[in-house]
């Protein structure tokens, strides 16, 4: 039996439905991320991290080819794939920012920072974790985003080292973004993230790992992360250091 029906059959369309809203956001992700990497290629002039940008997109190019073999995987045809019903509007928010901005502060934390090394990541290794019969190329990918990570890393700390006035950019980034994290973890997909931990697809302290990781990734280039003082975010790491 093929492997859609199978999972229609024992679990239910609406968990074929997840799968599909997974691979398919991440596979339109992927193909910004490529324009965005090509944007800034011409625009670096050291050499080491102007080759930075074309691996990183060459990675994505293959993991966008991951994702659509992810749904071939599951015996469904990804030309036949009705991709809009898949589709999250907010997905093309995440990027189009980005793949607009000429900042390339605001991409190094925005992209490769806090998109790559932050939420993908953190969605990447738990659905790998937790369901690698259904998401199996996940590991090789997060090892990889991880690399993505490293570049931005490397070049961000270039820059800060450079000019305190693109340190200082930064961390204004960082300060929207803590603020982004909390409005996109306890509202944009706090459904999404409940049903989740429910059917066990993520664990159940997801968001406080994704806040940890945020806090480790932006500790590596030395910015600070300033948390909200009340919120769901404040009350959620107050629970957390009393357990
Ligand atoms: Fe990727
Ligand atoms: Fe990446």
């Amino acid at each position: 039996m093929e492997l859609w029906k199978k999972i229609v059959d024992d679990e239910g369309q609406e968990i074929l439905d997840l799968i599909l809203t997974l691979l398919v956001n991440f596979y339109y992700a992927e193909l910004d991320i490529i324009d965005v990497c090509g944007r800034w290629i011409p625009r670096r002039s050291v050499l080491d991290e102007k080759l930075m940008l074309v691996e990183h997109a060459w990675d994505e190019m293959r993991h966008a080819q991951h994702f659509k073999n992810g749904v071939e995987a599951l015996g469904l045809k990804w030309d036949e794939l009705d991709k809009n019903k898949y589709y999250l509007p907010d997905q093309s928010t995440r990027f189009s920012k980005l793949l607009n901005s000429d900042d390339e502060i605001e991409v190094l934390v925005g992209l490769n920072l806090y998109s790559e090394g932050v939420l993908a990541m953190e969605e990447l290794a738990q659905l790998h974790h937790n369901k690698p019969e259904y998401f199996p190329k996940f590991g090789e990918i997060l090892t990889e985003e991880g690399r993505h990570l490293k570049f931005g890393i490397t070049v961000a700390r270039r820059r800060f080292k450079e000019s305190e006035e693109a340190r200082a950019k930064a961390q204004e980034y960082c300060d929207q973004f803590v603020h982004h994290l909390q409005q996109y973890l306890w509202e944009d997909i706090n459904d999404a993230i409940n049903l989740g931990i429910h059917l066990k697809y993520l664990d159940p302290d997801y968001r406080m790992k994704a806040v940890k990781r945020f806090e480790n990734v932006m500790s590596a280039v030395n910015l600070s992360v300033n948390w909200p003082a009340s919120g769901p975010l404040s009350e959620a790491r107050l629970a957390a250091a009393h357990n």
